[in-house]
C-alpha cells in the first residue's frame, strides 16, 4: 500500500513538473520559435555564459541563427521571450505598467532590497524615481557640483603620481564613490562612516556577481547580509544628521524632507544611488581606459580636444559647464564605450496580459528579456559592431534612441544618465592630460551577469 502511495505521489509530482514546463507549448498561441531546453532549468546555464562584452556572446548567436531575433526560451525558471529586436525592445520599455512590468528575479530582488526602485512596482516606483530625478536636477551643469565633480576627477588622477603600474578597476571605483558619497550623504570619501561602508560594499559587490544561493558562507549569503549592515549604517546616519541638521548635505535634506516616502524607501534610496551609481560608472571608465589603451590615434584626438579647452584657462581652474559643451570628441569616445561595454546587457520585464506583436503572441505572465546589447551589436544597424570606433557617432544624435539604449527606456529610462557622461568627460579630462597608460597583459571585459576585468585591468602608466 505504502509503495502503491508513494508511485501515485511521484507520479503526480512528474505531472507537475512536465505540466509546469510544458503546458505553455500546447496553449494555441503563434509564439515565436524556440526551444524550452531542459526541464526546470529551462536554457539558463547556456544563457548566463560569459563572453567579452563587445560581442553578442555563443548562445545569442546561435539562437539569432536558428530562431531569429525574437525568440522564446525558458530562463530563470519561466517561459520568456528573448528580443534582440531594436523595435520589439523599444516597444517593451515604452509600454511599462500598461503591458509589461518590471520583473527582476528573486535572487536580484533578494540582493537589491524590497526599497530599490530597480525593483519596485506601481505608485511606490513613482515616489522613489521622482527622488532621483530630483537629484538629477540638483546637479545639473551647475557650477559647484561641476567644481566639486572636477576637484575629485583631479585628486584621483593625481594620486598616481610616482606609481607604475595600478589596478585601474580599484582605481575606478574611488572616483564615482566620491561622488555619490559627497553629492548625497555630504560626507568625504576619509571619514569613517564612508570607510564603514565601502568595506561592507565591495563584500556585497562579490556577491552581486557570484552564483545566487543563500547557503551561510557563500558570496551571495555574505553579500545580503552586507547590504543589511549598509542598511543599518545608513539608517544611524540618518538619525544622526536629523539630530545635528546643521550638518546636513543639501540633498539630504530634500531626501528627509520628503513626506510621501516611508524611512524604509528612504533608506533604500540611498542604498540605490550608492549600487546603482557608482559600480556602473566605475566600470565604463574601465571600458573607456580599455579600449583608449588599444587605440593610440583615437587617445591622441582626444588629448588635442581637451588640450584645446585647458589652454584656455588657468592649469588648475575647474572645469565649468562651457567646457563641457566643447568636450564633442568625448561625447562620441563615451558613447562607444557604452555601445562596447554593454554594462546593463538586458532588463527584466514580464507580460501583463496576451500581446500580439508583429504576428506572434506573447502570453501574459512570460517572461520577456529585451536585450539592450544585442541591439548594440547587431550589424544591420552599427557597421563592424565589435569594433570601437567613436567616429561612427559624427553627425548622429548619441541620445538614447532605438538602436542605443545603454540606459533602457521610457518609464524606467535611467535617471543617472547624464550624471554618469559628466563624470566620465570629467575624468578623461585629467586622465589624458596628465598620462600615457599600456596594458601589458590584456584583461578583457567580460560579460557575465555583469561586466568584469578578471585581473582588474592593470596598467603602466607614463606621466605627461
Ligand atoms: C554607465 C552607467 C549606467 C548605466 C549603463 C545604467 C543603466 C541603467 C539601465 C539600463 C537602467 C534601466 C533598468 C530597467 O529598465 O529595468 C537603469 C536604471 C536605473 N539607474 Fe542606471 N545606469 C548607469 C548609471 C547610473 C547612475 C550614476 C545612477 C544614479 C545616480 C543610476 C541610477 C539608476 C536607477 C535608480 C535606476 C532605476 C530607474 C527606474 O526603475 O525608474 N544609474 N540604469
Amino acid at each position: 500500500m505504502v509503495y502503491v502511495l508513494l508511485l501515485v505521489a511521484l507520479a503526480s509530482l512528474a505531472a507537475a513538473v512536465v505540466l509546469r514546463h510544458f503546458l505553455p507549448l500546447l496553449r494555441n498561441h503563434d509564439l515565436p520559435k524556440g526551444s524550452f531546453g531542459w526541464p526546470l532549468i529551462g536554457e539558463t546555464i547556456g544563457f548566463l555564459g560569459a563572453h567579452p562584452s563587445n560581442t553578442t556572446g555563443g548562445f545569442l548567436q546561435d539562437h539569432i541563427a536558428r530562431y531569429g531575433t525574437v525568440f522564446k526560451s525558458h530562463l530563470f525558471g519561466a517561459p520568456t521571450v528573448v528580443s534582440c529586436d531594436e523595435e520589439l525592445n523599444h516597444f517593451v520599455l515604452h509600454n511599462e505598467e500598461r503591458l509589461f512590468q518590471c520583473n527582476y528575479p528573486g535572487p536580484i530582488r533578494t540582493i537589491l532590497g524590497d526599497s530599490s526602485t530597480l525593483v519596485v512596482t506601481g505608485e511606490r516606483h513613482r515616489q522613489l524615481r521622482s527622488m532621483f530625478l530630483s537629484l538629477v536636477a540638483s546637479t545639473g551643469l551647475k557650477a559647484n557640483y561641476l567644481a566639486s565633480l572636477d576637484e575629485s576627477a583631479r585628486s584621483v588622477v593625481a594620486s598616481w603620481r610616482g606609481l607604475d603600474t595600478i589596478s585601474f578597476c580599484e582605481e575606478a571605483r574611488k572616483f564615482p564613490y566620491k561622488v555619490i558619497m559627497e553629492l548625497v550623504l555630504g560626507l568625504s570619501p576619509d571619514e569613517p562612516v564612508a570607510r564603514r561602508i565601502l568595506q561592507e560594499y565591495q563584500i556585497f559587490m562579490k556577491g552581486v556577481i557570484s552564483f545566487p544561493i543563500t547557503i551561510p558562507g557563500t558570496p551571495f549569503a555574505r553579500a545580503v547580509k552586507a547590504r543589511k549592515r549598509i542598511s543599518e549604517t545608513m539608517e544611524r546616519f540618518i538619525e544622526e544628521r536629523k539630530r545635528n541638521p546643521s550638518k546636513q548635505a543639501v540633498f539630504l535634506d530634500v531626501l528627509l524632507a520628503n513626506k510621501e516616502l516611508s524611512h524604509e524607501d528612504k533608506v533604500g534610496f540611498l542604498l540605490d544611488s550608492l549600487l546603482a551609481g557608482h559600480e556602473t560608472t566605475s566600470v565604463l571608465l574601465s571600458i573607456l581606459v580599455y579600449f583608449l589603451g588599444k587605440s593610440p590615434n583615437i587617445v591622441e584626438q582626444l588629448k588635442k580636444e581637451h588640450e584645446t579647452i585647458r589652454s584656455s584657462k588657468g592649469k588648475d581652474e575647474p572645469l565649468t559647464a562651457d567646457d563641457y559643451r566643447k568636450m564633442e570628441y568625448t561625447q562620441r569616445v563615451i558613447s562607444e564605450g557604452l555601445r562596447c561595454g554593454n554594462i546593463v546587457k538586458l532588463v527584466h520585464r514580464k507580460a501583463l496580459k496576451d500581446i500580439t506583436y508583429k504576428g506572434y503572441v506573447i502570453p501574459a505572465g512570460w517572461k520577456v528579456l529585451p536585450i539592450l546589447g544585442a541591439v548594440h551589436l547587431d550589424p544591420s544597424h552599427h557597421v563592424e559592431p565589435e569594433q570601437f570606433q567613436p567616429c561612427r557617432w559624427e553627425g548622429l544624435n548619441q541620445s538614447a534612441g532605438k538602436s542605443f539604449a545603454p540606459f533602457g527606456g521610457g518609464a524606467r529610462l535611467c535617471p543617472g544618465s547624464e550624471i554618469v557622461k559628466v563624470e566620465a568627460a570629467f575624468f578623461l579630462h585629467h586622465l589624458v592630460l596628465n598620462y600615457r597608460w599600456r596594458m601589458d597583459d590584456e584583461d578583457v571585459p567580460m560579460l557575465h551577469q555583469y561586466v568584469e576585468f578578471k585581473k582588474g585591468l592593470p596598467i603602466q602608466l607614463e606621466p605627461l
